[in-house]
């Protein structure tokens, strides 16, 4: 499974990039609205610093052609972007056109098992449902997360489940369990998810014990 960060923050970025737990990255233009200085500098930047990672970035355009102008440009800042574009009716002919260009598409703000499946036969790369912002409405994120990864296995689509908007380590725990592809996590979700109190305080135990013995060397 793999691990991406939701953010835009390059110093949080930084910190856990040469971790080697870090797959990727997920932006959109409220996380880069949080950020001081020109987005492209930053995504260039985020695109540098995980070579390896995809790099999700967002449209920003409204109609369907200058979304498709804007996708093409966004995918021409790196070879490891992926482009987002809202799972709308207005854009299913245009992320068509990008598939079949060979741009990496991230298919964003997916809601619905039917959504899923739409983009998935376009030949979305990665579907992002929005785990959190379901739960907001009082509907069960997690188990669009079951469905999304029951329908995909059911029709062999190679379309990878991103799952977004993870809101605390539970979310985390559930769509690991439910079979994601991919958790996108904002920071303090991933290193939340490092910790355990357990950890600590069997370390803390471990320590006094050793120091029990009173010995200067080992081995
Ligand atoms: O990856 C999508 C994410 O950034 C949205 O999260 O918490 O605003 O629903 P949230």
């Amino acid at each position: 499974m793999k691990i991406f960060l939701d953010t835009a923050n390059i110093e949080l970025i930084q910190k856990w990039a040469h971790t080697g737990l870090i797959d990727g990255v997920t932006t959109n233009p409220t996380l880069l609205s949080k950020e001081d200085g020109n987005p492209t500098v930053a995504i260039l930047t985020i695109c540098e610093m995980l070579p390896l990672g995809v790099i999700s970035v967002e449209v920003t355009e409204k109609e369907p052609e200058a979304v498709y102008m804007q996708a093409r440009k966004i995918a021409a800042f790196s070879h490891n972007i992926a482009v987002k574009i809202p799972c709308h009716p207005h854009y299913y002919t245009v992320i068509k056109k990008l598939i079949e260009e060979g741009i990496t598409i991230n298919i964003t703000l997916v809601f619905s098992l039917t959504q899923g499946l739409m983009m998935a036969k376009l030949g979305a790369h990665y579907i992002s449902p929005f785990v959190g912002r379901l739960d907001d409405i009082g509907s069960n994120g997690i188990e669009l997360i079951h469905h999304l990864r029951h329908m995909l296995d059911w029709n062999g689509f190679e379309t990878e489940l991103l799952a977004a908007s993870i809101r605390d380590t539970t979310h985390f725990e559930k769509v690991i369990m439910a079979g994601a592809d991919i958790a996108t996590l904002p920071v303090p979700v991933f290193e939340q998810s490092l910790n355990h109190q357990l950890t600590d305080k069997g370390m803390e135990q471990f320590a006094q014990d050793w120091k029990k013995l009173n010995i200067s060397r080992f081995p």
